[in-house]
């Protein structure tokens, strides 16, 4: 696991994101564990990924699946025990993946211990300072003190009960009322994260990915939020400072500890400040999961997002899916491939055939591209979004809140056999997954696609074993190539290409010497719609005669 010549790892690694309930069943309740994830190693070393990172596996009462913590520095009982965890990381280790873990210092969960004290102490209680706590405005204090929205819908306040039972003060929760926000001005706040990034470091993991990033410093006079006026409560200028503190923590560590940000921002130069040398080593690129399957708006994106990450000199990370979004094979099947909270739509027809296919071609492009790549548990697999999932058995706390929920990119993944739970729990399971799988996941098991050279999972593990093997990919330079009309053509190193075609009609490929990979059948030496092709190329195949189209 050395850092190779081309930098350090996290500026070209594959990334595979573990979403722990949903990964793999060891003791049969119906919840992914880390026994689970222990006994399915040889997974993620077949798939050749570089570095793993594990959504929350802390003691939480999981009103956000994990991401309401109740204490940072242990494992809950559903995932298994801390040392379970130790052994996990050092058998990552071993066999030389990484292991990144999440930490969510915008807010806590209402089981924390801060907050339960700062309730049960009364409108004195010191731990209130550690948190958001206000009177209501309007007679009797009953109305919230802003009316800002919840990043799940709804308002963003909750009013407590005092200890004598009459109604007190309100707390701010920019997401569901079990999540209240820190108040990242208070020193102990800072000094309770600093020592958990040691906390987690001192058990030798590779890096921290960073919850909420951008949202964890307010506006202490907190003003309404105004169209046009800076946000009283987004990236505000003072969480950088927080970064830096962050980033000479990890410096201090031997081998290479990378900070990665999960930073929502629409500025492409507002998000490149958390890549400055002082602060984040890497964040997730939203632009690039929201952009549309057309040429141009993935042209422009790569361009822009290169743009600005080079003059900070961060690597770009590109991310098709991940446990909040809609998974790709289902966007890229739909007449409006874009994906945003806002616009997220349930139930909108989709054509998986066809979501499938460019998702093949999606992959080739991604881990062609320049930097680290994300890979979303499943993906690997090809499997979409399940959006029938009854009522009753909805667990986001999105879902009644919005009007949408994450449960469909969250289903348990399916490994073995020709039914559910497809070998995510064992045989004598006592409890079925705790999301229900759909009986079409048969064709989709690590079993039924192992061996089957036109399945997504050897697709992605040519893909991934190439990407390894060629010095021209991660970290460095693309230059783009002359390329027909819809069709979007890079160079990597000397002697690579690919090719994708989002046009609608076959185009011939460039001269090259060999065909490395292909997304699907080529028709002789014509690429056709929705595919993507690596090609071993002379060394400059620029000077080659490629159409412009
Ligand atoms: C991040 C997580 C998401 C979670 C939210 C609140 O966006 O990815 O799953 O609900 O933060 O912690
Ligand atoms: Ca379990």
């Amino acid at each position: 696991m050395s850092t190779s010549a081309a930098g350090p790892w996290w500026r070209s690694a594959v990334i595979y994101q573990i979403y722990p309930r949903s990964f793999a069943d060891g003791n049969g309740d119906g919840i992914g564990d880390i026994e689970g994830i222990r006994a399915h190693l040889d997974h993620l070393s077949g798939l050749g990924v570089d570095a793993v990172w594990l959504s929350p596996w802390y003691p939480s009462p999981m009103a956000d699946a994990g991401y309401d913590v109740a204490d940072y520095r242990d494992i809950d009982p559903v995932f298994g025990s801390l040392a379970e965890a130790e052994e996990l990381i050092a058998e990552a280790h071993d066999r030389g993946i990484r292991i990144i873990v999440d930490v969510v210092p915008n807010h806590c969960s209402d089981a924390h211990p801060w907050f339960q004290a700062a309730l049960a102490g009364g409108p004195d209680a010191p731990e209130r300072e550690l948190f958001w706590f206000r009177p209501g405005g309007g007679p009797g204090g009953d109305r919230p003190p802003t009316e800002w929205v919840s990043q799940f819908g709804g308002g963003t306040w909750t009013r407590t009960t005092n200890p004598d039972g009459t109604p007190g003060d309100w707390y701010l929760h920019l997401f569901a009322p079990e999540q209240p926000d820190l108040n990242w001005d208070h020193p102990r706040v800072r000094a309770e994260f600093e020592d958990i990034l040691r906390f987690w470091l001192d058990r030798g993991v590779d890096g921290i990915r960073i919850d909420s990033a951008a949202l964890l410093m307010k506006d202490p006079a907190l003003p309404e939020v105004v169209d046009g006026a800076p946000s009283p409560f987004v990236d505000l200028d003072a969480v950088h400072d927080v970064y830096r503190d962050w980033r000479r923590i990890a410096d201090g560590y031997p081998g290479d500890r990378a900070l990665i940000g999960e930073v929502w921002l629409p500025d492409r130069e507002r998000f490149a400040n958390y890549l400055r040398p002082d602060e984040l080593h890497s964040a997730f690129n939203f632009d690039f999961l929201g952009c549309a399957w057309e040429a141009a708006a993935l042209r422009r994106c790569v361009d822009d997002t290169l743009a600005a990450h080079a003059p900070v000199g961060a690597p770009a990370t590109w991310v098709l899916s991940n446990h909040d979004v809609t998974r790709h094979v289902t966007r890229y099947g739909r007449a409006d491939t874009t994906f945003s909270f806002a616009t997220k739509r349930e139930g909108v027809p989709t054509d998986l055939e066809l979501g499938t296919v460019r998702a093949r071609a999606a992959a080739l492009l991604t881990l062609a591209l320049p930097g680290a790549v994300y890979v979303y548990q499943g993906e690997e697999l090809g499997l979409w979004e399940v959006e029938d999932i009854p009522t009753e058995l909805r667990q986001d706390p999105m879902w009644g809140r919005s009007g949408h929920g994450r449960d469909g990119c969250r289903v348990p993944l399916p490994w073995s056999a020709d039914a559910p739970p497809f070998g995510f729990s064992p045989d004598d399971a006592v409890r079925a997954p705790w999301l229900p799988q759909p009986a079409e996941w048969k064709d989709r098991t690590v079993r039924a696609q192992t061996g089957d050279p036109y399945s997504m999972l050897e697709l992605y593990r040519a893909a991934i074993g190439i990407r390894r093997a060629e010095p021209g990919l991660g970290d460095g330079e693309m230059r783009w190539l002359a390329a027909p009309d819809g069709v979007l053509g890079f160079a990597r190193g000397a002697g690579f290409a690919c090719l994708v075609n989002l046009g609608g009609a076959p185009v011939p490929l460039p001269p090259h010497e060999a065909r490395l990979l292909a997304s699907g059948p080529l028709e002789g030496d014509l690429l056709p719609p929705d595919t993507a092709v690596w090609l071993r190329t002379a060394e400059d195949p620029a000077a080659g005669p490629t159409s412009a189209g």
